[in-house]
């Protein structure tokens, strides 16, 4: 559902598409989704799961086999991908070699047609947008990889399309930098307005940056949710694993009485878990390794079990417990490394693993 606070329509309407490729590769199957004017949406799922034929798809660069896709509310199916009110910056992000900066922003207003006597003012405010004013004389060898980036994002912006599709625009860069042009493409996107759809397969990237995220597995859409959503409620055991870090646990469901759950959990016996409504059959349950603690003795009001340390991974600003039980139940706690002393006192031996019975998710496919 859209939540477009203007009582808008949706910019981007996604209805039933499905997309078949000769060899009988189905790359994306009854894909729904609404975008809102103005929405930073990200489309995250693992390596080969359909997102850049998403994009494609919304770019005009392939057809849906099936479904149709709306953008400001016109049917897309006969619109050609330069009639369309959208840009993309593909994965491979390309700026020609032989072309200044300048020259390489201008090449989507040239080729495009129309009015060139604009062009030098509309290039330079787009290189203002993205930080390169006074680049435009240099040639792409002379930019670092974040520079180059920017250039192929005022390429896209300097027509001022209603929505910007970028594809993978950050992989080709290292940590750090990737991670100050995450929050400058936030800034951006903020500055100019425009509806932004970006494809990702780092989870942290689409959960630091987009209003919403859609996550995609195999071609199907698992979950169209807020970042705070998708990573605290997922619906699925492949969102709750794929989104960061969770211990997963497989029980029977022992029925639901005054808002508790009771579930049989294999290796960990009976469970009783807070839930809404009622919930039948077989359940997952799950927990993320932060919402469990440690403890040298067991804790009241807590589920908890008693397990032994058997690796350690320090992380600096957290250490990664590995634990195991005697029925062979494994568990993984991250605990914060507050201070200095706490960093230095690594778990060992026989602890305690514990959590609120609240922070666990009842995961029914
Ligand atoms: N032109 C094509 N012909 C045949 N199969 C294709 C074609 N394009 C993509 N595919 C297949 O469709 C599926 C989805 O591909 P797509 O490029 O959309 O994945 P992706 O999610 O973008 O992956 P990545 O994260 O690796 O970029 C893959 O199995 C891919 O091999
Ligand atoms: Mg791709």
């Amino acid at each position: 559902m859209v939540r477009d606070p203007h009582g808008r329509p949706p910019i981007i309407s996604i209805n039933g598409v499905s997309k078949s490729f000769p060899g009988g590769v189905q790359a994306l199957a009854d894909i729904s989704i609404e975008v809102a004017e103005g929405e930073f949406f990200a489309l995250l799922g693992p390596s080969g799961c359909g997102k850049t034929t998403l994009l494609r798809i919304l770019a005009g660069f392939e057809t849906p086999s099936k479904g149709d896709v709306f953008i400001d509310g016109r049917n897309m199916s006969r619109v050609a991908p330069n009639h369309r009110p959208v840009n993309m910056v593909f994965q491979s992000y390309a700026v020609f070699p032989h072309m200044t900066v300048a020259e390489n922003v201008a090449y989507g207003l040239k080729v495009g047609g129309g009015d060139r006597s604009g062009i030098p003012a509309r290039v330079e405010e787009a290189l203002e947008l993205v930080r390169l004013a006074g680049y435009g004389d240099r040639s792409p060898q002379q930019l670092s990889g974040g520079q180059t980036q920017r250039v192929a994002l005022a390429r896209a912006l300097v027509k001022k399309p209603r929505v910007l599709l970028l594809d993978e625009p950050l992989s080709a860069l290292d940590a750090k930098l990737r991670e100050a042009m995450q929050l400058e493409l936030v800034r951006l996107q903020e500055t100019v307005g425009i509806t932004f759809v970006i494809v990702t397969h780092d989870q942290n990237e689409a959960l630091s940056m987009a209003d919403r995220i859609a996550v995609i597995e195999q071609g199907r859409l698992l979950q169209v949710a807020s970042p705070l959503e998708l990573y605290e409620y997922p619906t699925s055991r492949f969102v709750a694993d794929f989104i960061g870090k969770m211990n997963l646990f497989e029980g029977t469901n022992l029925g639901c009485a005054g808002g508790v759950l009771s579930v049989n959990v294999n290796g960990l016996g009976r469970m009783d878990i807070p839930c809404e409504d009622n919930i039948e059959g077989d359940v997952g349950l799950a927990v993320r390794p932060e919402k469990m603690l440690l403890y040298d003795h067991r804790p009241d009001d807590r589920l908890a079990y008693e397990a032994i340390v058997d690796k350690i991974a320090y992380q600096g600003s957290e250490t990664r417990v590995f634990l195991s039980t005697g029925d062979g139940i494994n568990f993984e706690v991250s605990v914060r490394n507050a201070s200095r002393r706490a960093a230095a006192e690594s778990a060992s031996g026989s602890v305690w693993v514990a959590w609120h019975p609240a922070d666990t998710l009842i995961l029914r496919d």
